[in-house]
């Protein structure tokens, strides 16, 4: 198959290699200046959401550009091969149908000529289904009580996803309490088990491959843990679940059928929260609140697969984002939500982009040399200011920014929210405008000037620091919905330019086959063959941690 050159080679990028040269000493605060219709041209609304991209470093000839890179790596045709289900998952020969999991149900999609619309909505229904049944307490323990609290055991995107959006739908929130066990350190399991009451908790075992470690190893546990609770092995049934799409794995941990949920290999574990993974989240809001969150998601894949590219929103951030990480050379992205409920979406954001982006191998298995995925970071505001931006401000680097605003909270502490909103504003404002020396100096004037001379540079800040600000008019399901499925698009769109499989993940496999032949040594006295490093690491632990239980 003729293998079209890396993006890198194209005419579009050396334009834009050009363009960054000539444009990057102009500031922000010179180019609204000049230009009073900047926002205007450079904001786009959809659904109620506004997404101003006016506050970064490009001009309109800057986004012609970028356009014409998206048209030359073919993201239109990379964008309908997605959304018709072909195998464009090439290393692992599958299709990427996340966005079928928001399909209607009178529409088709087809992997390997079978419509997959059907099968998606036959397991949506039974999650949904248990899910309303634990709601309304119809779904009882072994015992008899109504189910209260839900404990999901996976993790990544069998844990970030659903966590962030059960997390950031606190407000519709019915009667059951959910909770999240991932990590593979015991705190996590214990911590949560010393919260709940046996008789009436429903664990969720997640995991679409069902052989991950550190899951089925908190899984066995939790169930041991149900066993000495009291209960017998044939009351199990009434407080596990599973939701894979391995079922056969499932069966052999001891699943009944019934209790298994399916899942779809054409649906990376990132991208997964939209299917029965989101059984949490359907059981802390409900299956109204749920259907709303796929609608958010549907609506955002029309705007995304039907929208020119200069007013496509997926596609305009992922350029953007592509600009600054490409080049200029910025190595990492902010996401900095102004809403407390959002304070895990940077974490699943984290999986999302570099679980896709993070390659340096094309499609073809060709070794890019170019930088690719942004280490993607961030936390909620106005705590970052309290934290990090300090150096956002008059830092070294340029790090780029996203500020996610909802207009309304859905807490009834009206002023707060309102000086949430005006931090994030001013914040943005501060880091495009930035302040200069001149500017610096006239606020000092009542020290004398040595203190001036001494104090006024400290005050400088540079400015033409960018940040997008994606304003929604309150975190609802559907508004939620929305914002996911266009990050999902963003990290598409920056993968198809950069001509990289954004859907397998095989930098995952390799630590996890070295920890299989540590483990056994920090167990034993057997000589340790590893590099000199590893060996000492495990000699020490072998020392110590007879230590700590000796002297606890
Ligand atoms: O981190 C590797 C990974 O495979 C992720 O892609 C996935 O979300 C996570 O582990 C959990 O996998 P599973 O859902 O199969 O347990």
């Amino acid at each position: 198959m003729p293998v079209t050159p890396p993006i890198n080679q194209s005419v579009a990028w050396a334009k834009l290699r050009q363009h960054q040269c000539s444009t990057r000493h102009l500031h922000m605060r010179d180019l609204f200046a000049q230009d009073p219709g900047r926002f205007g041209k450079m904001h786009e609304t959809f659904n109620g959401m506004l997404v101003d991209f006016s506050k970064n470093r490009i001009t309109e000839d800057t986004l012609k550009l970028l356009i014409e890179l998206a048209e030359t790596a073919q993201l239109r045709d990379r964008m309908d091969k997605m959304r018709r289900g072909d195998k464009i998952n090439v290393s692992e020969n599958r299709a990427v149908l996340h966005t079928a999991l928001r399909l209607p149900e009178n529409a088709s999609v087809r992997v390997d000529g079978h419509d997959v619309v059907p099968d998606i909505h036959q397991a949506l229904g039974r999650a949904l289904a248990l899910a309303e049944a634990v709601n309304t307490g119809r779904h009882t323990g072994a015992r008899g009580d109504a189910i209260t609290d839900v404990v999901n055991i996976g993790i990544g995107g069998s844990d970030l996803g659903p966590k962030m959006v059960t997390r950031a739908l606190e407000p519709y929130r019915q009667r059951i309490r959910v909770h999240f066990v991932a990590n593979i350190d015991g705190s996590s399991l214990m911590e949560v088990l010393r919260q709940v009451d046996a008789a009436k908790t429903l664990f969720v075992i997640s995991s679409k491959s069902f052989i991950t470690p550190e899951t089925l190893y908190n899984a066995r546990a939790a169930r041991a843990w149900f066993l000495q609770q009291g209960f017998a092995e044939h009351e199990l049934a009434r407080h596990f679940v599973a939701v894979t799409n391995n079922l056969d794995a499932a069966h052999e941990f001891g699943m009944a059928a019934e209790n298994v949920l399916p899942m779809f290999d054409w649906v990376g574990g990132r991208y997964s929260v939209w299917s029965a993974i989101g059984l949490p989240v359907m059981c802390a809001v409900g299956a109204e609140h749920f259907r709303s969150f796929l609608a958010g998601g549907r609506a955002m894949d029309e705007h995304f697969f039907s929208t020119p590219l200069r007013h496509n929103i997926p596609v305009l951030l992922g350029l953007i984002g592509l600009w600054y990480n490409t080049f200029y050379g910025a190595e990492t992205h902010a996401v900095i939500p102004y809403s407390h409920d959002l304070r895990y979406l940077s974490a699943h954001l984290q999986q999302l982009d570099m679980e896709s982006n993070g390659k340096q191998t094309n499609v073809h298995g060709e070794r890019l040399e170019f930088d690719t995925g942004a280490v993607i970071w961030g936390d909620e505001g106005v705590n970052s200011q309290h934290a990090f931006f300090q150096l956002l401000h008059q830092g070294s680097r340029l790090i780029p920014c996203d500020f996610i605003v909802p207009a309304n909270s859905h807490s009834p502490l009206e002023k707060q929210h309102q000086i949430l909103v005006a931090n994030a504003l001013a914040q943005s404002q501060a880091l495009m405008r930035g302040k200069t020396l001149a500017e610096a100096y006239a606020e000092l004037e009542s020290l004398d000037s040595h203190q001036r001379d001494m104090l006024a540079p400290q005050k400088v800040f540079p400015g033409n620091r960018p940040t997008n600000t994606i304003m929604i008019d309150a975190l609802t399901p559907f508004n939620l919905g929305m914002l996911l499925a266009m990050y999902e698009h963003k990290v598409f769109v920056q993968g198809a330019v950069w001509g990289i499989n954004s859907f397998d993940q095989w930098g995952v496999e390799y630590g996890k086959v070295l920890a299989k032949s540590i483990e056994p040594l920090l167990g034993n006295n057997e000589a340790a063959a590893h590099d000199a490093s590893t060996n000492a690491l495990i000699a020490y632990y072998r020392e110590h941690h007879e230590y700590l239980h000796q002297h606890s």
